[in-house]
């Protein structure tokens, strides 16, 4: 069978599955098929799966039952489920999921074209499991992007006790500096104006591998291996930005404070889940840092980047977490003023340390808890964005505004919304420079934009 198809990918999950299946999509491209927008033009469905939370499996399963249902009006019809999932059922898939074509884990994604093949030619359905390092070399792009995302670090070595992801992506492997430039390359020729480099613990980018060859010679004399990458990727030609995450605190080294700080397109923003305010709590999630050690380590960046906005991601209602525990995460957000804040209820995960401990505050204290640190994240996400106002930002113009098409939108390097009215020639892509005159917690505003005139050049830090 080698009819070309159209295809139809939903994905569930973080940066890194958007990012598979970007991957996904770019290899089936290669092929000659076509990629739908909408699921009822296509003949093969993917579903890229998440298992940090049940409610997310929930949803891929949900979606996944009604696939294979609609199967009595399209016989056809191919549907195949790749990613965290995959790896965390295996066998139960088929159990559960009853005509399935394919799976693949997410060390398996470049597998894909041959997995299709075998479908195709009756050979399924298909499983694809095997613990290995993911196939680095040919990683494909769908192309037409402003900002996209690299994988530089598949894996985690971390051993945070509520986690699933270390058991279903697998040792930590790091792509070599060569791959990961020659990546950027492409990507910058093709108007990619935005890279964020992604690992789950992205830091550790190079610790369990060698990524450089010895001879390299950094001219800033670095010597952590993503402070170099980092280097090496802002002297590309038309490099405008560049941002990396998730980070963690023992990464927030002074080197890689001095490269943010000096190497200009990397952006003064950064992910740095806390997870918890409790130290007490933060040795039970096996965190690897003290609220203390966070403290420092977010100091040293804002010494070293006055301007840089931090957001973070934080469990309420881990097992033992009393009101105490709860208070020192609030009074300690209150401490940090993040940029934002992604808060979750915590879910116990098939093997996973915590998983065997008392599932003990009930779900009505985490919802409340939950909806305690939104609200002041609120408050937070608010009065950071109001010290903008007044203030003229860098923009990456992205397009019209989801909203209200009248109006356009973009990201300040710290990568927060801007929405302004366009001015005639503006396009996507374009990086231009936009008067803050009011904010909400969201978002910023601006009157009107003017095209910077030094926008194509390796623009400096953000201005105020
Ligand atoms: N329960 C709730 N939240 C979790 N996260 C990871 N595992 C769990 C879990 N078992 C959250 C963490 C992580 C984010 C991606 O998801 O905050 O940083
Ligand atoms: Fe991403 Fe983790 Fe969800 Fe996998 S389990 S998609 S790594 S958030």
């Amino acid at each position: 069978m080698s009819g070309k198809l159209i295809f139809h990918i939903h994905t569930y999950g973080c940066q890194m599955n958007e990012r598979d299946s970007e991957l996904a999509a770019g290899l089936l491209l290669e092929q000659g098929h076509q990629q739908a927008d909408n699921e009822q033009d296509a003949d093969l469905i993917i579903v890229n799966t998440c298992s940090v939370r049940a409610k997310a499996e929930d949803k891929a399963l949900g979606k996944l039952g009604l696939l294979l249902a609609s199967r009595r009006q399209k016989p056809d019809l191919i549907v195949g489920v790749v990613g965290c999932m995959v790896q965390r059922m295996q066998q139960d898939l088929w159990r559960t999921l009853p005509g399935l074509d394919f799976a693949l884990g997410p060390q398996h994604i470049t597998r894909l074209p041959e997995v299709l093949q075998r479908v195709r030619c009756g050979e399924g359905p298909c499983l694809e499991i095997d613990e290995c390092r993911p196939e680095s070399r040919h990683q494909p792009h769908t192309g037409g992007k402003i900002a996209a995302f690299i994988n530089i670090l598949y894996g985690c070595n971390r051993r945070c006790s509520y986690c699933i992801v270390p058991r279903v992506r697998g040792p930590e492997f790091s792509r070599t500096a060569a791959e990961i430039i020659e990546e950027a390359r492409g990507l910058l020729a093709s108007g990619v104006r935005d890279i964020t480099l992604l690992g789950q613990s992205v830091m550790s980018y190079g610790r369990s591998n060698p990524v450089w060859p010895l001879d390299h010679h950094s001219p800033r004399g670095f010597h952590e291996p993503l402070p170099r990458l980092l280097e090496a990727l802002s002297a590309l030609p038309r490099t405008a930005r560049l941002r990396f995450t998730s980070g963690h605190p023992s990464g927030c080294t002074a080197e890689l404070a001095r490269a943010m700080a000096e190497l200009p397109p990397v952006c003064e923003h950064l992910h740095l889940p806390l997870q918890s305010g409790s130290d007490r709590i933060l040795k039970l999630m096996r965190r690897g840092y003290t609220s203390k050690e966070y403290r420092q380590a977010v100091r040293r960046l804002r010494e070293a980047l006055p301007d840089i906005a931090i957001t973070t991601d934080i469990i309420v209602g881990f097992p033992g977490e009393t009101a105490g525990d709860f208070a020192m995460t609030a009074d300690f957000m209150a401490e940090m003023q993040f940029d934002n804040a992604f808060i979750f209820k915590y879910n116990p995960r098939p093997d996973t340390p915590a998983a065997a401990w008392p599932d003990d505050v009930p779900d009505e204290e985490k919802m409340q808890r939950n909806q305690l640190l939104l609200t002041a994240q609120n408050r937070h996400s608010l009065e950071s964005n109001r010290c903008l106002v007044g203030r003229t930002l860098e923009v990456l113009v992205t397009g019209p505004s989801r909203r209200n098409a009248a109006r356009w939108s973009g990201r300040t390097r710290t990568n927060k919304i801007v929405v302004f009215s366009p001015r005639e020639h503006i396009q996507r892509g374009d990086l231009i420079t936009v008067p803050i005159d009011s904010a909400t917690a969201q978002a910023l505003y601006g009157p009107q934009a003017r095209v910077d005139p030094d926008a194509d050049r390796n623009s400096g830090k953000e201005k105020s």
